[in-house]
């Protein structure tokens, strides 16, 4: 093979359900935005496994670690009770430290920074019929990373939040004292607030809120409220950063009672495929894309779950007209 290498390498996921509904629509805005991508199609999840019994191989990880980074739409849950989670594999293969979940609409505007290796996702378990335990790890240089990543993001901005539950956990008195630390090292402005407050501060003044750091668990979930309170999983996008690699892929799964409906909401694959390119550095392409979604919502284009009419192909086809015209 000839010929000059494209830009960058993008490992493509589909993977399961709507996920190659909704990365097919981020291929066509990224298309639209006219931006040279070498793509590399990897096939994952559940359909894989019901083919060859492996959902992923080492080989498919190799494959991946050739790229710069994933574009990953959202892989079903086998049932198999020694499945290991294909995303839990990735994140600590790319060792993605960083789950990166920005949220906006009107007057909220908020990033929640999550520890994505640690926590209460270590997958270090004892089970047995009488008692269960999950060990839960926080480590100082672990949540030094996490802390750094938030307080990068949040210099740019207004105000971290760190949250936390060292009234009763121990483990996180050095998660909270490791952020503050670093806060202080950046003169970043912080509040520390525990996670059920936090909770409820969100679901009653989410506009209040900036930037929140915290651990695995508690991240995952304050995550799924903010989206609720934005207006629904289609349309939030994440990432997973790490030092080298990257991960970005829209925050719902794969949807299985909605999937080959044509119906599922691209936007949050078409915000992670925006995400993809401000991390590439295309800050400009990637406004674009978030003005052309935003106009498109606002003009009332929108797939059911948002109480529109519109089918994914539809929405997509609405995004990519704005972008060609800007
Ligand atoms: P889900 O996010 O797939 O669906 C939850 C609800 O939100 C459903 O009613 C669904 O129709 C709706 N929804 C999700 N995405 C949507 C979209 N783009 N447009 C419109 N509506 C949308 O979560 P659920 O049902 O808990 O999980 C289904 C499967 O997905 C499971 O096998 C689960 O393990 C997997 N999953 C995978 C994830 C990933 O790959 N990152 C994340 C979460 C779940
Ligand atoms: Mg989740």
């Amino acid at each position: 093979m000839s010929g000059r290498r494209a830009e960058k390498r993008v490992a493509v996921v589909k993977g399961d359900g709507v996920g190659p509904e909704v990365i097919e629509s981020a291929l066509l805005v990224l298309e639209a935005s006219s931006i040279d991508l070498d793509q590399v199609p990897v096939d994952l999840g559940f359909g894989r496994w019901e083919r060859t019994g492996k959902a992923m191989t080492e080989e498919d990880v190799d494959l991946i670690k050739g790229c710069d980074c994933v574009l990953f739409g959202a892989v079903t849950t086998p049932p198999d009770p020694d499945y290991r989670s294909v995303l839990l594999t990735l994140r600590k293969e790319l060792d993605l430290y960083a789950n990166i979940r920005p949220f906006y609409k009107g007057k909220i505007d908020l990033v929640i920074v999550r520890e994505n290796t640690e926590g209460m996702y270590t997958g270090i378990e004892d089970v047995d019929e009488a008692r269960a335990t999950t060990l839960r790890v926080i480590t100082r240089s672990g949540s030094e990373r996490i802390a750094e990543k938030a307080c990068q993001i949040t210099s740019s901005r207004r105000k971290l939040t760190i949250v936390h539950k060292s009234n009763v956990l121990k483990s996180d008195s050095l998660f909270l004292r490791t952020c503050r630390d670093t806060a202080d090292l950046w003169s970043i402005p912080y509040q520390d607030m525990l996670v059920d407050a936090a909770a409820y501060n969100l679901v009653i003044g989410p506009e209040k809120f900036d930037v929140i750091v915290t651990t695995n668990l508690f991240g995952d979930i304050l995550s799924d409220v903010a989206a609720g309170i934005i207006g629904g999983l289609g349309l939030c996008p994440s990432a997973n950063l790490g030092e080298r690699y990257a991960l970005f892929e829209p925050i719902h799964g794969s949807a299985p009672d909605i999937a080959g409906k044509g119906v599922a909401n691209p936007v949050g694959a078409i915000r992670s495929a925006a995400m993809m390119l401000e991390w590439f550095g295309e800050v400009e392409k990637a406004r674009r894309i978030e003005v052309a979604v935003n106009d498109t919502l606002n003009a009332g284009l929108k797939t059911p779950d948002l109480g529109g009419y519109l089918t994914t192909e539809e929405v997509t086809g609405a995004v990519v007209k704005l972008l060609r015209r800007s």
